[in-house]
């Protein structure tokens, strides 16, 4: 939710600091702020971007060790008070969180009635006193002081504080929000994600949960929740820093939908042979025998995840003839969880570190289920924490609208779906030698699609300012207008919903005027000639139709006022066509109404409390 950034060194850390926060804004943008210490502590924080910030800071700031925070509220409104870094009661400790304390209250009461003084409305001071309180008791040892308040929070966090009085060391803990080390040369450094140590360092120690380091510029230590000292394995980082870096795009968001091509030809690479009609996937090999036997598969995960996960069920039914059930991870957590033993849960997520994903991936554990991932970030929770699992390569997704994220799980899908159906012998080699050669061409297809944009721009230009929009879908092509519609909601702030095309009479049917866009998504062969009569009946309603289909598909063109044409492929691969207009047409209107694309209101990268 939050980024939080550190750094202890020779180097002047606001400077770093601000770098390493530019790069994790994409996490929350609400408000920033840094605290360094040179002799005393010296803090800069306020509402607004980090760019603010970063006007703020004066040669006052200078100081060799210091910390920082880019905030995505959860307790108070975004304003100076609320923004991090927060301050003890005597002005020399400075703390930063990412996460939520549940039982603050209680202890803030608490407190309180040791005389404890509070300014802010954030769960967050209340730490930075129980810290103080402890350090009133004994002043000899910060990490300890940090330790005994830790026993006392119930929620989750990911914190980073300093001391004038420990001039000399960050003291860094995690439970339930992401933390890494990075490990420079007579330096150090501590972030939220590895995008903001990447310039410096391509050495990281990812901290578990429970886990407390104490960070010098010359040494760290890490010590477990009883507080063993550990000896953590160093990762070598693979991310190049032009690959965070916008590449000549306007925006993330539009760079990341061009990568696609290259995305899924690196998910892709050394994973499929068309040839011999077979898909290896390293990260499952080993558990292949429980999956064949699985009771069930059930995925959970949230937002575009789930919808990828919705195509999966469609994917894994069809080809491997096994019973799949769809759950938003937040839900499963709290119904009752008929899962266990012979049961599979497969968990999605881009960032992995989201907190719902996670907290279903740790129920279903605790359960006995054999719990699989499908991830992008490499060394995130959800990859460390699943039994097995297969990354997506997507590369750094950075814009917060999640576009090759989407079509790298649903490639990662689709291959597990595969290689399970050979498997099972639901499919031939033959119909796998098939599918993996039209799979292994789904990059060259998307290509295709970016090279002419024109039409969709004209679409987004007539309805930059529609109130409404819906979409409708069927089959695989249902997953696709959930997932079209989510893209326009989260950048261009319009009201958007997604239905399966049959289940518009049955109430949205009533939205349908001259005034209402409605896109059909019409690129399934076996569903078509349903599609064309759902279509007919928004005509007969005046609705403006934009359709999505193949080449050649007259009746569907004949009907619709707009379309955008995609190549043909087999109807369990065209979600990977379908969904990249889909992806440009949220993208060119919310670009046309001026909204921020790559930082939407009131949206985070990864959502790390619940
Ligand atoms: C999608 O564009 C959003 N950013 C959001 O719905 C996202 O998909 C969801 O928060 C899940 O994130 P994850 O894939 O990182 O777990």
């Amino acid at each position: 939710m939050c980024g939080i950034v550190g750094y202890i060194g020779d180097q002047q850390a606001s400077k770093i600091i601000i770098d390493g926060l530019k790069r994790l804004e994409y996490r929350g943008y609400d408000s920033a702020g840094l605290a360094v210490i040179n002799g005393e502590l010296k803090i800069k924080k306020g509402k607004g971007k980090v760019a603010s910030l970063e006007k703020m800071i004066t040669p006052s700031e200078n100081g060799t060790v210091g910390i920082g925070h880019t905030r995505w509220a959860t307790h108070g409104e975004p304003n100076d008070i609320n923004s991090h870094p927060h301050t003890g009661q005597n002005g020399k400790l400075a703390l930063v969180h990412n996460g939520i304390i549940e039982n603050y209250n209680t202890l803030k009461k608490k407190l309180s009635d040791q005389g404890y003084t509070f300014y802010s409305e954030t769960d967050t001071e209340v730490l930075t006193k129980l810290i103080e309180s402890f350090l009133e008791k004994d002043a000899s040892d910060l990490k300890k002081a940090v330790q005994l308040a830790l026993h006392q929070v119930n929620g989750t966090y990911g914190i980073a504080l300093v001391h004038s009085d420990f001039p000399d060391q960050i003291v860094v803990a995690r439970k339930g929000s992401p933390l890494l080390l990075g490990v420079g040369e007579g330096e150090m450094l501590i972030a939220s994600d590895a995008s903001a140590v990447a310039a410096y360092t391509d050495k990281v120690i990812y901290l578990d949960d429970g886990e407390i380091a104490v960070i010098r510029k010359d040494d760290y230590t890490v010590e477990s929740a009883d507080q063993i000292e550990l000896s953590k394995e160093i990762h070598e980082l693979a991310l190049s820093l032009e690959e965070i870096e916008k590449g000549g795009y306007d925006h993330f968001m539009l760079k990341e939908i061009f990568e696609q091509p290259k995305a899924l030809s690196d998910c892709l690479r050394g994973r499929i042979n068309a040839e011999e009609g077979t898909v290896t996937l390293g990260g499952i090999e080993g558990i292949m025998d429980q999956l064949v036997n699985a009771r069930r598969i059930i995925i959970a995960a949230c937002g575009t995840s789930w919808h990828s996960g919705l195509v999966g069920e469609y994917l894994f039914e069809y080809l491997a003839k096994v019973p799949v059930e769809v759950e938003y991870a937040s839900e499963f957590r709290y119904k009752e969880q008929l899962i266990g033993e012979g049961d599979v849960m497969i968990v999605i997520s881009q960032s992995g570190e989201t907190a719902d994903t996670l907290a279903a991936l740790r129920e279903a554990k605790s359960r006995g289920a054999l719990v699989l991932g499908v991830v992008n970030v490499v060394g995130s929770t959800i990859a460390r924490e699943t039994d097995a699992g297969v990354y997506i390569h997507a590369g750094p997704e950075i814009g917060v609208a999640s576009t090759k994220a989407f079509t790298a799980q649903v490639t990662v899908l689709t291959m597990m779906a595969i290689k399970l159906g050979l498997y099972k012998k639901t499919i031939d080699n033959k119909e796998a030698k098939k599918l993996i050669g039209e799979l292994a061409q789904i990059p060259a297809k998307i290509e295709e699609i970016l090279e002419s944009t024109d039409e969709i721009k004209e679409i987004s230009n007539l309805f930059s300012y529609a109130p409404n929009f819906l979409y409708l879908g069927r089959s695989y092509s249902f997953p696709v207008a959930l997932e079209g519609a989510l893209k326009l909601k989260e950048i261009s702030y319009i009201h958007a919903e997604g239905y399966p095309a049959a289940e518009m009479k049955h109430g949205p049917i009533a939205l349908i005027d001259e005034m209402m866009p409605v896109v059909v998504i019409a690129a399934t062969q076996h569903t078509n000639d349903k599609m064309i009569s759902n279509i007919e009946e928004v005509r007969a309603r005046k609705g403006r139709i934009i359709a999505i289909t193949n080449p050649g598909n007259e009746e569907v063109e004949d009907l619709a006022e707009f379309k955008s044409i995609v190549p043909e492929t087999m109807d369990v691969l065209s979600p990977l066509l379908t969904v990249i207009p889909l992806q440009l047409l949220s993208y060119y209107i919310a670009v046309n109404r001026g909204c921020n694309v790559d930082q939407p209101r009131n949206l985070a990268k990864s959502v790390t409390v619940e």
